[in-house]
């Protein structure tokens, strides 16, 4: 679907008026709306039990000129920002398939943020992936080709560049494991960032074991797929900026290993890799909108296998930290990739801060659902900077505490930690491991967000399935924080 902003709202053609969409704020009074057509207008939102809370509709057929015209009211609510997204996802969400080609949105006198928002959220609600259908029933196939937003553009762009790295976050975790592996999310996600100036860096199998990344490429060696990770700089801060790293769990197919999974769903285990994923997303975003702020993206990318040659359940690894790990469940791979993959991003290039993004416990989706990520950070004002922008952005978090108390759970009676601790408080486990490796003066914010990269019912601006959650949160993070 293509977005347009007009100054003016273009006269319906006869042959096909687009559909004409009109926010209302909740409780506004529908007259004079549309002329002439105060009373069909009422009486319809009356039916529809239609009054103008955000991400609600109503349908009105108007006469206009020889024929009718279809005029939807969106309600914004209180008429904040994110309320404009939900009306433009709700729009979308009403007539990508419902035989109209063409929409205008009356949006004039509406301020530019909410605007732009307004758009995005239409833009990310039309996103689907229909790569592997090539049996869609006419009925199901899109037909909203254009929208057409009245207003005032001035503060789009940016939200643009966020949707398309929504776009390749939620294309990665919809791609199917057999066709998404290491070596081809690198080539997709190098491919999605050709030209936009970013600095690629891809370590294979020799280079990483060469730096001595045993804990990361003792996930992988299982797989008959080759690990890799793949780094892209951002300098659009200058010299003395400090440099903001995010770095993502990209386990592109999580069998478990040996500790193998049970089957039933075990087909989600494709989007392991919706960390990476978030990170890939984040930086085509902050390079598109060639962001001020100085950011790198680590993505760590393997498969987790059971094979005779997979890691063991008691095999002890020495990760790039030096620190060594007793592998006590192999499908506690997730914190064995970050771990090597921390280390090498402080010893390379010395972030100040450091936010890792990780579909990383079961754990998580028990306490929070799918409503909110994870938050686990050392640092308050770090924590609290994620918390804002969470809110913000609609990708919301929640913190969780990390203590003395939890991380000694995961001492090991043969090495210095081992994978996993007790049954309690499994989310909190999982980052006290991640701690471990974050070096003095560092601070820290890992991110859990098991429950969030995949949706089973729609969403305000996704449809069921890949959601892309942790591109929005991010690029909030370095507009308000490293950019503001
Ligand atoms: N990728 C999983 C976590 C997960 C589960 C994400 C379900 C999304 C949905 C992770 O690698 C894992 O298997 N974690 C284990 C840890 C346990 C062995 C300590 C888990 O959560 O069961
Ligand atoms: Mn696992
Ligand atoms: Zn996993």
């Amino acid at each position: 679907m293509k977005i347009e902003f007009a100054a003016s709202r273009p006269a319906p053609t006869t042959a096909d008026p687009a559909v004409l969409a009109l926010p209302v704020t909740k409780g506004a009074s529908l007259a004079g709306l549309v002329e002439g057509a105060d009373a069909l207008v009422r009486g319809a939102a009356a039916a529809q039990r239609f009054e103008g809370d955000a991400g609600s509709a109503a349908e009105v057929h108007v006469a206009s000129g020889e024929g009718t015209r279809r005029v939807l009211l969106l309600g914004v609510g209180a008429g904040d920002d994110a309320a404009y997204e939900r009306a433009g996802g709700a729009l979308v969400a009403r007539l990508l398939t419902s035989g109209a080609t063409a929409a205008v949105a009356d949006l004039s006198g509406v301020d530019a943020v909410s605007a732009a928002r307004f758009a995005a959220g239409a833009a990310q609600r039309s996103w689907r992936f229909d790569a592997y259908r090539t049996r869609l029933p006419e009925k199901q196939k899109p037909t909203l080709a254009t929208l057409t937003v009245v207003g005032d553009d001035s503060a789009y762009a940016p939200r643009a560049a966020v949707t398309d790295g929504l776009a390749l976050a939620r294309t990665l975790a919809a791609l199917p494991p057999n066709i998404l592996y290491p070596e081809t999310f690198v080539e997709r996600v190098l491919a999605a960032v050709d030209g936009l100036g970013l600095e690629a860096t891809v370590l294979d199998e020799e280079e990483m074991r060469a730096l001595g990344m045993g804990a990361l490429l003792g996930v992988s060696q299982g797989s008959r797929r080759e690990a890799r990770l793949l780094a892209l700089k951002w300098n659009g801060g200058g010299a003395d900026a400090p440099l903001t790293a995010l770095v993502g769990k990209g386990v592109t197919f999580d069998t478990g290993g040996i500790s193998i999974k049970p089957a039933a769903g075990m087909e989600d285990m494709k989007w392991d890799m919706g960390g990476a994923g978030a990170v890939a997303g984040a930086m085509l975003s902050l390079a598109t909108r060639k962001a001020k702020a100085n950011v790198i993206g680590v993505m760590g990318l393997v498969e987790n296998m059971p094979d005779g040659n997979a890691q063991r359940p008691g095999d002890v690894v020495t990760s790039m930290s030096g620190q060594t790990i007793e592998v006590i469940n192999t499908d506690a791979e997730g914190r064995l990739v970050l771990c090597d993959c921390l280390t090498w991003v402080q010893r390379t290039h010395a972030p100040t801060t450091i936010v890792d993004l990780a579909t990383l416990t079961g754990a998580m989706i028990v306490s929070l659902g799918n409503e909110f990520g994870g938050l686990f950070s050392n640092d308050d004002a770090l924590a609290d900077r994620l918390l804002a922008a969470g809110r913000a952005s609609g990708d919301q978090l929640w913190r969780f505490p990390l203590t003395d108390a939890y991380d000694k759970l995961i001492d090991s009676a043969i090495a210095d930690m081992k994978n996993v601790g007790p049954r309690g408080a499994g989310s909190i486990t999982a980052a006290q491991f991640l701690q471990r490796f974050v070096e003095k003066g560092v601070a820290w914010a890992h991110l859990d967000i098991a429950g969030m990269v995949w949706a089973d019912k729609d969403g305000p601006t996704w449809a069921k399935g890949a959601t892309g959650y942790g591109v929005r949160v991010l690029d909030r993070y370095v507009a308000d924080v490293c950019e503001g």
